[in-house]
């Protein structure tokens, strides 16, 4: 483990809260970590900063340094040097001996690298705005073998596993390490009263009295079978309860935090009163199954509790390339029994609980009796409902709760989206465009926005020229807009020549999560197109007075994802638009739904 602070600083905060809290479960390692500086040696260091060189923590790392500050993650004082690495991935222990499951280390760029010095460097860890955090004394520089990480940590290398993927494809090359100074914790303007360090949240469980707690870890919604698992969890342990989800970085596409929150405040009534408390973690999560499990009781027991619960594939990151399972649904549950009693933290495993319709309650998967018909709602079901405005039944979720999530996802006609017109100059995409701008504004209801390709080019674009690069950062930018208009229930109609497959993908991947997206192929041939040369433009390409000219000097890499192909040889632009609209409506984005919800 990396040395500890040799500066002066403030007792920690357990002992500041008083003596109720001595007599709560013992912070992992012994101690509670408290990282943050006192107000004057954090303005030397501020001070001092201006000739260090300074890395901006990216998301992931501004969690894992938040944690790190205010002692969740006890005994770790700074981001792990090499030995204690080595032995975490080896063996799930740091060098000295004490169970750690999940290497927390600090990844920079080669170039930044070049310029520390190990035993003499200083190096200014700021958030995303340039807010100096910390002081990190470089101590240690290596290149660790990554995939060799992920094999350790997750079991595999397969990028479709999110921590993997991270390892592989987001992780810079050097690791940095060394002790560190907190100046402050990483800013948060949401959710204030419910995002307790542990200190705070340790005196509030000595105030209250409470003396078993049991912990709930979710990055989901809290739906009926949840409230009945932690409710049981807590009468089986005898525990109070501590709500604890997480609103770090979660599993890609998990439904934003915001939301989550709002679900479990409106839920909380459930559970008899002073029995059970809601605060939030910002961890950065890896998905990584087994060993995170661990790291999340590690974590809870940091917080001061006594028991952890622990479902079918807890952080789970979902199936491999081959559809498979990475780990087993119970696996964290043994690799937590395995070590229950060296971390005095008590598992309270659970089972996936089923709703038994015919008896109004739900049951471990292996206790239902016999005979009984259980009912189940898939996540992609419960999305279509939403998407469709259906009914969610009161069995799977409560109304307070299904009144959030409606909120967050309005059904498809109420949402924006994105028409995203793609093919050669001269396809007609400007004049099927403007044809469904009339048709939207006259259905109304929604802003309407037209991206054309020329009108950008001269906005958005002026300074770019037709080099792939270039065409490149062009759709990116009309992608970020249409994301911006859809998110915000705006209808975005797109008309970029946007000849490459890659970074029309990456717009449709930037506009999916907001609202619909549709791209549509202008599949006019080039013989057509340069016959009508509406603007001269192929003339002069092909007397090469105009370079890279898509379909003459440059490629274009026909869609094989386009919603709806259209050949507008053959269609007027009144017909071409027809069949976007039609798909618009088949798709549910247009017009009133028959359903009694909408
Ligand atoms: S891209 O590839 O999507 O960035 O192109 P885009 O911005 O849509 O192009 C806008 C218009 O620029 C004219 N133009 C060219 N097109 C293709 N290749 C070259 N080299 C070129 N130079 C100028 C062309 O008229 C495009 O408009 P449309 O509406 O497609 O005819």
């Amino acid at each position: 483990m990396t040395k500890t602070l040799a500066f002066p600083r403030p007792e920690p905060e357990e002992s500041r809260a008083g003596t109720a809290s001595d007599a709560l479960i013992e912070p992992h390692g012994g101690h509670l970590v408290d990282l943050l500086a006192a107000p004057q040696r954090a303005a030397e260091l501020k001070a001092a900063s201006r000739d260090w060189p300074s890395w901006d923590l990216t998301p992931r790392q501004t969690s894992d340094l938040e944690l790190l500050l205010d002692g969740s993650f006890s005994p770790l004082t700074g981001f792990l040097g090499r030995a204690d690495h080595d032995a975490v991935c080896a063996g799930m222990r740091l060098a000295d001996g004490t169970l750690w499951p999940i290497p927390i280390t600090l990844d920079v760029p080669r170039a930044l690298a070049d310029t520390l010095a190990p035993g003499k460097s200083m190096l200014a860890l700021r958030d995303a705005e340039g807010v100096m955090l910390a002081a990190l004394h470089v101590e240690e520089l290596w290149e660790p073998d990554l995939a060799a990480d992920a094999q350790a940590v997750y079991g595999t290398t397969d990028p479709t596993h999110p921590g993997v993927a991270y390892l592989l494809e987001r992780t810079q090359p050097v690791f940095v390490a060394g002790r560190l100074e907190g100046l402050q914790a990483p800013a948060h303007y949401d959710f204030h009263a419910l995002r307790l360090r542990p200190a705070e949240l340790r005196a509030e469980i000595a105030r209250e009295g409470w003396r078993r707690v049991v912990a709930f870890q979710t990055r989901n919604p809290m739906h009926r079978a949840h409230c009945e698992l932690t409710l049981r969890a807590a009468k089986e342990a005898q525990a109070n309860l501590l709500i604890h989800p997480t609103v770090g970085m979660t599993k890609p596409r998990d439904l934003d935090h915001y939301t989550r929150v709002r679900c479990y405040q409106a839920v909380l009534h459930r559970f008899p009163q002073h029995t059970a408390k809601l605060a939030l973690l910002g961890l950065a999560m890896r998905m990584g199954g087994p060993r995170e499990a661990l790291l999340h009781a590690i974590i809870r027991k940091n917080f001061g509790c006594t028991h952890f619960i622990v479902g079918r594939d807890h952080a789970g990151p979902g199936r491999d390339a081959a559809g498979r399972p990475f780990y087993g649904p119970y696996d964290a549950q043994e690799l937590l029994r395995a070590h229950e009693a060296e971390l005095g933290v008590t598992m309270v495993p659970f089972k996936q609980l089923v709703y038994v319709e015919d008896l109004d309650t739900y049951f471990p998967d292996d206790e239902v009796p016999a005979g009984k018909r259980t009912l189940d709602l898939s996540g992609t079901e419960l999305r279509r409902r939403l998407a469709d405005g259906r009914e969610i039944p009161g069995w799977f979720t409560f109304p307070e709760v299904a009144e959030e999530l409606r909120r967050t996802h309005p059904p498809r006609h109420q949402q924006g989206f994105t028409v995203f017109l793609s093919g050669l100059s001269g396809a007609g995409k400007s004049t099927i465009a403007n044809v469904l701008v009339v048709k939207f504004m006259e259905m109304g209801g929604r802003p309407v926005t037209l991206l054309d390709g020329d009108i950008v080019r001269k906005h958005l674009s002026s300074e770019l020229n037709f080099s792939k690069e270039h065409r490149d950062i062009n759709i990116r930018r009309i992608g970020f807009v249409a994301s911006e208009i859809t998110r915000n229930g705006g209808i975005a109609i797109c008309a970029p020549i946007a000849p490459y497959d890659a970074v029309r993908k990456e717009v449709r991947g930037m506009i999916e999560p907001g609202g619909g997206f549709m791209l549509v192929h202008v599949a006019t041939s080039i013989e057509i197109c340069e016959e009508r040369d509406r603007k001269g433009l192929y003339a002069k390409a092909r007397a090469g007075l105009i370079k890279e000219f898509t379909g003459i000097s440059d490629p274009y890499e026909a869609p094989a994802d386009a919603e709806v192909t259209i050949d507008a040889g053959a269609l007027s632009p009144e017909q071409a638009a027809q069949e976007i609209l039609l798909y618009l409506e088949r798709e549910g984005y247009l017009g009133a739904s028959m359903t009694a919800q909408s």
